[in-house]
């Protein structure tokens, strides 16, 4: 009998051998990739590669694993940073660049610094998502959505200085800052959002010690006496239109993905969409505009340029490079290269030469793509498809504007040799007529931008298995959500991942076996990390549903609704055995109100909707809040009325995040409100939704 089962044993490893070799990718050099006990970064050290060498929770005991604690945040709504575990404490960053200190064993609050942004700056109130903080050397670095960043005391959250990243002056109107800062040996960097709205993207570099700005790098050209002297200005200047910085900053913000090369001395910056989105608003004809939609590689030291790879010259659909980029050496024809790995939301997978930016081998297609064919290995430039930048009117893209891969972490496990991709397939329409702004579209700077679902597989989440050598997918789970969190990979062969259904759950690195999961109760849009006290490993991650893309289509509403879920981070360890209170269900219904004596002025609405994308990116596009930062006002009492919409509108809810109102107009108020009645009764079934080809008709008649 023993021998019976000693030799069984051995054919099913042989067996689970072979199915391994068939299925997971070729293991890749080891040296130096993910971090042990400490949790440094947002993506765990330099590499930002989200690998733990932890391994004492694997595969074989991962049914043992329970909360070991948690605790409950009832101060914020959207959770979207990874926490930092630094020698038996834990830190991270709520929704608003508050930072938390709690001791990693018991989950006891040792300290928590709020930065009461919303008392000196609420018109920087853009948003209300934070995604992380920086460490090094006894100090934790946080950033304000205003830019301030500020240096804390790591043992006591004491601020040690606090300095300004973003400049005065109407090209930075709209900048704010939501990302992670990163350190670089001395140097603490950040960059910052508001690319949609033109915003001129750049990053600054503050000495970690003292705070003073260390170097500044503009990812988008200036005025031609701002760019004089400067050959990486001046050279990205001839791909725009001599006069674009009169009309736009450019966009080109850097608002996520940074990684440092601590052995080049080197950062690569992920630089997002230009703006305006439409390519013929910035250079009428052609232009390249640099450096926007790609990876600049710049030196640590002093910020100067080193080289670029642009993923879309010429960007016309909002695609961003800012998603983290990863570092790891890779046996490339036998040879051990070091590279740079990245997803953006374009849908290609690149693998890149550190020292010169240059494609080693073709990118691969991670979703469905149709703007472009392939990448040129020559140029390094997209094969793109005709008729892709509207020139023939509507024009239906994907990957959408949320990616493809979105910030939302992708790691790499060297054992599998797996890249482990959170992708999300959901298309973007995009429309120069604006009588196509239906209720869940918004016009961005003279462009009607819409999320749609029409191809299979579209409106699903998808944990996608990559390998970087191959350039091919190994296996994939299908998630019935589209918007999922970010991923963890461990040295034992697992792989993390929280989902926006409200699970978090664990996988088999070599297959993608689900092997464990536990319900959190709330959506998850965070990305889980590991790390380990006296011994004993832990895994930990944020659950708070929320953020802009969230709110801004039916095919991202999954039924959490403001406030009805605790926000929470949860701690899992071997034999944990906390049970976590019951959360409120999910729930699809609107609960809408409506005043039937009230008149709606039909003009009214239709300027209601256009202002409205102020209110977008936290109550939801065309106020469908199901899932965003803020209530849905189509079921609020105050919304109900004028005058209690009118007080809530002058006076804000600033530390809860909701803004004042003071530019706004009686007549724009009166339009808002008239917005969100109509859009109540349309949710009640008691009024007809906006029919663009109607507004289409009616235009026409009485033009005539
Ligand atoms: C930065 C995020 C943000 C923006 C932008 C924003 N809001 Fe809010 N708003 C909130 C939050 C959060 C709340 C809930 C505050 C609370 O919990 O009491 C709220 C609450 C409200 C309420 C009260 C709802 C109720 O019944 O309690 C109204 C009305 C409202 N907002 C209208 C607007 C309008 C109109 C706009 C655009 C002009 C807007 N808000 C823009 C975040 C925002």
């Amino acid at each position: 009998m023993r021998f019976f089962r000693v030799k069984l044993a051995a054919i099913t490893g042989a067996a689970l051998l072979v199915a391994a070799c068939s299925q997971s990718g070729t293991p890749q050099p080891e040296e130096g990739v993910g971090t042990d006990a400490n949790w440094t970064a947002p993506q765990g050290g330099f590499d930002e590669a989200s690998y733990s060498r932890l391994e004492q929770i694997e595969p074989g005991n991962i049914g043992e694993l329970g909360l070991a604690w948690y605790m409950d945040l009832p101060e914020e709504v959207t959770l979207e940073s990874t926490p930092l575990a630094i020698d038996g404490t834990l830190y991270f960053a709520g929704g608003y660049a508050e930072v938390y200190a709690l001791d990693a064993k018991t989950g006891k609050q040792l300290w928590k610094f709020d930065p009461r942004t919303w008392e000196r700056r609420s018109d920087k109130f853009h948003f209300g998502s934070n995604r992380g903080i920086a460490y090094e050397d006894g100090r934790i670095f946080t950033v304000e959505m205003d830019g301030t960043v500020d240096a804390l005391d790591a043992k006591t959250g004491e601020v040690l200085w606090s300095s300004q990243s973003i400049p005065e002056g109407p090209a930075f109107q709209f900048s704010n800052s939501t990302g992670a800062p990163r350190v670089m040996n001395g140097k603490v960097i950040i960059g910052n959002g508001g690319a949609d709205a033109g915003a001129r993207g750049f990053v600054t570099a503050f000495d970690t010690k003292t705070g003073e700005m260390a170097w500044r790098f503009f990812t988008v050209p200036g005025s031609p006496e701002q760019n004089a002297g400067d050959p990486a200005m001046e050279a990205a200047a001839k791909t725009w239109a001599p006069d674009f910085w009169k009309t736009t900053g450019g966009g080109g913000t850097v608002w996520n993905g940074m990684t440092f090369d601590e052995e080049a001395n080197r950062i690569y910056i992920g630089v997002g969409n230009a703006g305006p989105y439409d390519p013929e608003l910035r250079s009428p004809g052609d232009g390249d505009n640099l450096y926007t939609a790609g990876i600049v590689a710049l030196d640590a030291d002093t910020g100067k340029y080193i080289w670029h790879y642009q993923q879309n010259p010429r960007d016309s659909w909002d695609y961003k490079a800012a998603p983290n980029i990863v570092l790891a050496t890779l046996n490339l024809d036998g040879e051990p290269k070091k590279v740079l790995m990245h997803a953006p939301t374009n849908g290609f997978f690149y693998v890149l030469d550190r020292d010169t930016g240059k494609l080693l081998n073709t990118p691969g297609k991670t979703t469905f793509i149709n703007w472009a064919t392939g990448v040129d290995m020559e140029t390094g430039r997209p094969i793109e498809n005709e008729n892709i930048r509207y020139e023939t009117g509507l024009t239906k893209i994907w990957p959408g504007t949320i990616g493809g891969h979105d910030w939302q972490a992708m790691s790499y496990s060297p054992r599998t040799g797996l890249v482990y991709i959170p992708i999300h397939q959901i298309g973007t329409m995009f429309s120069r007529d604006l009588a196509d702004q239906t209720d869940d579209a918004v016009n961005i700077m003279g462009l009607v931008v819409k999320p749609i679902a029409e191809q299979p597989g579209d409106g699903k989440g998808y944990l996608v298995a990559w390998d970087p050598v191959e350039q091919k997918e190994v296996w994939s789970v299908t998630h019935d959500e589209v918007w999922n969190g970010g991923t963890l990979a461990t040295a034992s062969g697992l792989v993390f991942q929280g989902t926006a259904d409200g699970y978090f759950s664990a996988y088999r690195a070599t297959d993608g076996e689900k092997l464990w999961r536990f319900d959190a109760g709330l959506g998850i849009i965070a990305a889980p990390m590991s790390y380990s006290v006296d011994g004993k490993q832990y895994v930990s991650i944020l659950v708070g549903w929320g953020g802009t893309s969230a709110a801004m289509s039916e095919f991202l509403d999954v039924g959490w609704k403001y406030g009805a879920q605790k926000r929470r981070i949860l701690t899992f360890a071997l034999e944990g055995d906390i049970k976590l209170p019951a959360s409120a269900p999910r729930d699809m219904k609107v609960y809408a109100l409506d005043d039937p004596e009230l008149v709606i002025d039909e003009g009214d609405v239709l300027a209601g909707k256009g202002l409205s994308l102020a209110c977008m990116s936290c109550h939801g596009a065309g106020f469908r809040g199901a899932g965003s930062p803020g209530p849905d006002l189509r079921e609020s009492a105050i919304s109900l009325r004028l005058d209690t919409f009118t007080q809530m509108l002058r006076d804000g809810r600033l530390e809860k995040g909701m803004p004042q109102y003071s530019w706004l107009s009686e007549d724009q108020i009166r339009q808002l409100h008239a917005y969100i009645r109509a859009r109540a009764r349309e949710s009640l079934g008691k009024r007809e939704p906006y029919d663009p080809d109607k507004a289409r008709e009616l235009a026409k008649a009485s033009a005539e």
